[in-house]
Formats: C-alpha cells, sequence, structure tokens
C-alpha cells in the first residue's frame, strides 16, 4: 500500500514538474516574441502572462492567482469577468459592434444622458481613451474662445501632472522627460507648481483660455489637490472667465469614493475628462462639458471613427447600473477605510512607510526606504499586483468590489515584504 501510495506520489510530482517546465517555456516563449515583436515602450515587464481572470483576481497561464490590486491602472472599476459587465458586451456584439457617428446609436445616447444626469455636465462626447479625451477637452477649450472671437489659446497646467501621451497631451503634461524627446512641443502650455493658488495667479494673462488639473496627481505619486486650493481654483477662474478643465481619467467613476472626485471638492468643473474605469477594461473616453464651454465645438470641429461605438457604450451603462445596483461607492468608502487603518498599523509595526496618500481605492504608500520595484516584484511572488512608480511609492488602485477580507490578505502580505518575511 505505501508503495502504491509513493509511486502515486511521484507520479503527480512528475506531473506538476512537466506542468511548471511547459509554463515557463511559454512564458520564455512570450518574452522573446515580445523583445522582438513589440516597440521597446515598457521594458522588462513583470513576468506574468495573463491567462484570465475572475473578481478581484488574474490568473496567469501557469494557472497561478494573482490579486489584482492595481485593476489594469484603475480601469477594472468590476473587477474581471463581471455577469452584467460580460453580458452587456456580449449580447451588443450580437446585436452591433460598430457602426459610425454618420448615424445614432442607443447605447451612446444613453450613456451620455447617463453621465449628464449624474454630474454637473449639460453635453458628452465620446473618445477612445484618456489622452483622447484630453486631446478634445484642450480643443474645446480653443474652440470656445476661437467661436467668441477672443482667441485665448494658452492654457496652464501643473507641474508633475500627467495628462497622456499623446502630441498635445505631453504638451499639457507638467513633466519634462513625456516631453523632451519629441519636439518641437505644441505650444501654448505653462506649468505652475501643485497646490500653490499664488503661482496659478501669476501665470495668468490675456491669453489664458483654460486652466487644466488633475485632482489626484496619480501617475507621479498620488498626490492630492488641497480643498482650499480647488476652491480658489474655482474661484479664480469665475472671477477671470477662464474655463476649469479637470482631468478625471484617472479618478473619475468611483476610484475616490464618490462618482467623480470634484464633488470631494465642492466645485463643478467646465469641462472634465473620463477614461480609464468608464467602460470596466473596453477602450473608451469621455469629455463632459456645461452649456457654456460646449459652445466650443460647431457641427465639424471634432470626431472620431471608433469614439462612442455601441459596444464600449453599453459597456460603460453596464458599469455605472452596476456601481449603483451594488453601492460599489458605499464599499469603496468601508474597505478603503479599513486599509488606511491597516497600513498605519503596518507601520507602527515595521516603521517603513513614510506616507499614505490619497481617496478611496486610489492609494499611494510611500516607503520610508526600501525601493518600491523590489516591494512591487516580493508581492508579485506573494501573488499580489501593484504599481511602483519613481523609486520609492507603491500605488494601488484595486477594482471597486475589494471586499475588507481581500484587503486583510493584501495588508498582511505587505507587512510580510516589509518585515523582510519570505
Ligand atoms: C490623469 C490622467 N490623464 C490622462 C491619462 C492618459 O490616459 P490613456 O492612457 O488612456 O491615454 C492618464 C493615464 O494614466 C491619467 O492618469
Amino acid at each position: 500500500m505505501s508503495e502504491l501510495i509513493k509511486d502515486l506520489k511521484e507520479a503527480k510530482e512528475t506531473k506538476d514538474k512537466a506542468k511548471e517546465a511547459a509554463a515557463q517555456a511559454k512564458l520564455d516563449q512570450i518574452i522573446s516574441y515580445d523583445e522582438q515583436f513589440y516597440l521597446p515602450c515598457f521594458g522588462k515587464r513583470v513576468p506574468l502572462v495573463v491567462d484570465h481572470g475572475r473578481n478581484v483576481y488574474l490568473y496567469g497561464t501557469d494557472g497561478k492567482k494573482y490579486m489584482d490590486m492595481i485593476g489594469g491602472i484603475a480601469v477594472n472599476t468590476l473587477g474581471h469577468n463581471n455577469g452584467r459587465l460580460t453580458r452587456a458586451i456580449s449580447s451588443q456584439a450580437r446585436k452591433v459592434i460598430h457602426c459610425c457617428n454618420y448615424y445614432y446609436n442607443e447605447p451612446q445616447t444613453l450613456l451620455a444622458k447617463k453621465l449628464v444626469e449624474k454630474s454637473f455636465a449639460d453635453k458628452v462626447f465620446f473618445a477612445n481613451s484618456g489622452a483622447e479625451a484630453n486631446e478634445g477637452a484642450i480643443k474645446l477649450a480653443r474652440g470656445y474662445w476661437f467661436h467668441k472671437g477672443t482667441p485665448k489659446p494658452k492654457i496652464i497646467t501643473a507641474t508633475m501632472s500627467f495628462h497622456g501621451r499623446t502630441m498635445a497631451t505631453i504638451a499639457a503634461t507638467g513633466q519634462e522627460k513625456f516631453r523632451t524627446p519629441f519636439g518641437p512641443n505644441l505650444p501654448g502650455f505653462e506649468y505652475v507648481p501643485y497646490n500653490d493658488i499664488n503661482a496659478l495667479k501669476s501665470a495668468i494673462d490675456g491669453e489664458t483660455g483654460a486652466i487644466m488639473l488633475e485632482l489626484i496627481q496619480g501617475e507621479s505619486g498620488v498626490h492630492p489637490a488641497d480643498f482650499d486650493y480647488v476652491q480658489a481654483v474655482r474661484k479664480l477662474c469665475t472671477e477671470n472667465k477662464i474655463l476649469l478643465i479637470i482631468d478625471e481619467v484617472q479618478t473619475g467613476i468611483g476610484r475616490t469614493g464618490t462618482l467623480f472626485a470634484y464633488e470631494q471638492y465642492g466645485i463643478q468643473p467646465d469641462i472634465m475628462t473620463l477614461a480609464k474605469g468608464l467602460a470596466g477594461g473596453v477602450p473608451i473616453g469621455a469629455v463632459l462639458a456645461n452649456k457654456m464651454a460646449s459652445t466650443g465645438f460647431a457641427p465639424g470641429d471634432h470626431g472620431s471613427t471608433f469614439g462612442g461605438n455601441p459596444l464600449a457604450c453599453a459597456a460603460g451603462l453596464a458599469v455605472l447600473e452596476e456601481i449603483e445596483s451594488k453601492n460599489l461607492l458605499g464599499n469603496v468608502n468601508t474597505v478603503s477605510a479599513y486599509l488606511q487603518k491597516k497600513l498605519a498599523n503596518i507601520n507602527k509595526k515595521t516603521k517603513k512607510i513614510a506616507e499614505v496618500r490619497g481617496k478611496g481605492f486610489l492609494l499611494g504608500i510611500e516607503l520610508d526606504s526600501g525601493s518600491a520595484s523590489e516591494v512591487k516584484m516580493k508581492l508579485f511572488e506573494k501573488g499580489f499586483l501593484v504599481s511602483a512608480i519613481g523609486s520609492n511609492v507603491i500605488r494601488i488602485a484595486p477594482p471597486l468590489i475589494l471586499s475588507r477580507f481581500q484587503a486583510i490578505k493584501f495588508t498582511s502580505a505587505l507587512q510580510d515584504v516589509l518585515q523582510g518575511k519570505e
């Protein structure tokens, strides 16, 4: 009997080893193809070939399970394989995936209506990404002044901001490293320090048509705007008749615990952009504008072949319905408070965290010492996916469905990593 058990055990070990070797061979092949065939934009990536996902977990082709604490960089609002979202996408795909904007389509109109009902906005335009939404916002602001007959092309943005990778949005981005290699850059942008109202006041001149800001600078280390600053910016814009563009590409769609982050600042923008989380992973971008700013586009001024296609808009509708019906904003607020308490406790024990910044499910954990990339890779080995920003910030942006139990699992893994436990 014991011989039989031994044989079975050996057979299982041999099978497991063969499976592991096959998974490793697949990983090696994908990495080698990536090096050969993909433009080297991403450098060396985390060695995970994603196969499928469910709830807050991603599974590799090797069968390993990872808690997705970065959610496709604030994109997978409902996690992976959400029933309502996949049903909406597949049923729309069976009807029609794309029709051009020569015609009307119901999901586009209904999503625009829903966004208007839930926000400050009167009008919406759909694009396909955050950068494209910001391109639209920049054009809309310039178009507004042009159509008024007094062109004011200058747009003031913040240093360390991030607005995208296209030519206009790198020009809007207040970080030289994104602009310099691709000059000459689009003129008409000026950068001022974030959270400094006097710097903003000094930069305004007769050419200034708009101010463009994020409410949390996500890509440069999760830095939130101060409440008083945002209030003062709004007042400044109103007094000087300058358009206020708020880039909520990363903060929008419940990420910070309200549907839009501007709600927490007691202000309303004139123009707002959305993307990432809006369709839960189907590419989409949106420009939202109040009545006044909407006059920036006349027929023929702007457009998009794919933007507003029925598939992406059906997905967007499903995301908004699910947020509402499952009270995901409530979940973000409860679990975020819990996460932040746990992170404070970890710091008491380890003294390894300098600061935790952000709101809701967009948090930056600044390390006191050690490298964020190393912590990221150690978390990966333990089955958790996060992003590292710069040398010392771990960013998490999990799906809005993350439970308290899953938050405990993550924080205890982080504590182990910070304490050097295997
Ligand atoms: C605030 C903000 N704006 C714009 C973008 C660009 O979005 P996309 O990558 O979809 O073009 C990002 C992406 O990280 C972002 O965080």
